[in-house]
């Protein structure tokens, strides 16, 4: 049986959303890689986040504040050093994230050989945009059919390269700065597009030697990093799931508070005022060395439009222009395919199934708006933004949506049914 979300009258209130997930997995890394003792002030709780404070326990870092049933508001970490990972099997779980960047710090270890692997749906994500720099910086590894995981590292000596990202990828930079720290001479990564900085953002902050030059970012070796206390702020894609609904429900109007507002991660915004969506952004200040504030969004009449954007929030972009007046085409989105469920066929599979006219493209999709959302059935294909997308469609559809698989939103979201009851 699955979960059902009905159509509802307007959605008021305000909101906290829970940390964010990307800078989250990096707080608890950086500070495995640190030497001493690391307060991580608004670690998430999520599936993901979970299964990176198990493998840097894994390899030899210890964890206080998340032993029991909740991770405490402040959590420590107390680091090995940057090249005293111990020698382990890394179970990553579902978190793509994680799985894409510790091989980076694993690979210029001066000793131990690691085991990475995680569930059914990870053994299905690639990691050959990570492996081939990897190699041509000195790293052993090899992984089955050369592009999957599991994953083994041996120790090497790595030195450090320029590579230019064909594709614009934050988990790939993320990967090759960590190389880098452990390196011999430069590591630049270049990119066609920028991706979300968290990485270096973070490194930068703990003395790593970072500098950002010609459409891209290079790191220096470091014989140590000190990260200092960091404070996580709330998830932009997670914040995203209410700004649309808001949008969407007619009458509405809702306030995301704290919100990380790192313009690497806010293209959502920029799409959706394109569509004529009544938003509002208030700088309030930093957390943690990025910028965060207050989000007003009120249900809007949107239009459709041209989106050339491969984001997290897509298959919300998709949902809104659903119900906008006109045709929209999201298109230089091939990367979606890539993610935890192929979102551009799990998006149109899930809104085609509710009565919307969209239809899939080789690099996104084509959606013709203005009609009404029918409701009905759709499947998250274990993928939590899906299962996240199901809900909202059901509080903008007719006859309300019945989720499959809504367990998924965990991985990201554990309190998101709570916290949408809640508005
Ligand atoms: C992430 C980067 C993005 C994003 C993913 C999280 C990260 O992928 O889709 O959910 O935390 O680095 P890319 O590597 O394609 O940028």
């Amino acid at each position: 049986m699955g979960t059902r979300f009905d159509p509802v009258g307007p959605l008021r209130g305000s909101l906290r959303p829970p940390p964010d997930k990307s800078i989250s997995h990096r707080a608890a890394l950086i500070a495995a890689m640190g030497d001493g003792e690391t307060p991580i002030e608004g670690y998430l709780d999520s599936a993901d986040t979970r299964s990176t404070l198990s493998a840097v326990k894994a390899l030899g870092a210890t964890v206080v504040g998340a032993d029991g049933g909740t991770i405490a508001p402040t959590i420590t970490i107390q680091g090995v050093g940057l090249s005293g990972a111990a020698a382990a099997t890394v179970d990553v779980g579902n978190a793509g994230t994680l799985l894409r960047l510790l091989p980076g710090w694993l690979a210029g270890q001066p000793r131990g050989s690691w085991t990475i692997d995680g569930d059914d749906s990870i053994r299905r994500r690639p990691v050959d945009r990570i492996a081939g720099p990897l190699r041509e910086m000195g790293a052993k590894l090899s992984c089955r059919e050369d592009r999957l995981p599991p994953l083994e590292i041996e120790a090497a000596a790595l030195h450090g390269i320029p590579y230019e990202m064909p594709i614009a990828s934050a988990q790939v930079k993320s990967c090759l700065l960590f190389a880098g720290l452990l390196a011999e001479g430069t590591t630049w990564v270049g990119e066609p597009l920028r991706s979300r900085d968290h990485t270096e953002r973070m490194l930068a902050a703990a003395g790593a030697e970072i500098a950002w030059l010609k459409g891209g970012v290079s790191v220096r070796p470091a014989e140590r990093i000190e990260p200092g206390p960091i404070v996580v702020p709330t998830d932009f894609s997670s914040a995203a799931f209410f700004i649309v609904a808001a949008l969407l429900v007619p009458g509405s109007e809702v306030a995301l508070e704290g919100v990380g507002l790192n313009p690497t991660r806010t293209g959502l915004l920029r799409a959706l005022e394109r569509m004529g969506a009544e938003l509002e952004v208030e700088p309030v200040g930093e957390r943690g060395g990025e910028p965060t504030g207050t989000i007003r969004a009120r249900a809007s009449a949107l239009g459709g439009t041209e989106i050339p954007l491969a984001i997290d929030e897509l298959p919300l972009l998709a949902l809104a222009a659903c119900l906008a007046e006109g045709t929209t085409t999201i298109r230089d989105a091939a990367e979606l395919r890539r993610k935890e469920s192929d979102r551009i066929a799990t998006t149109c599979e899930a809104l085609a199934a509710l009565g919307a006219a969209i239809e899939p493209t080789e690099d996104g999709m084509r959606i013709e708006g203005g009609a009404e959302l029918r409701g009905g059935a759709i499947d998250s294909h274990g993928d939590h933004r899906i299962a996240m997308l199901g809900a909202i469609a059901g509080l903008a559809s007719r006859q309300g949506v019945e989720v499959e698989g809504m367990g998924a939103a965990a991985v990201s979201y554990p309190g998101f049914e709570a916290d949408l009851a809640s508005l």
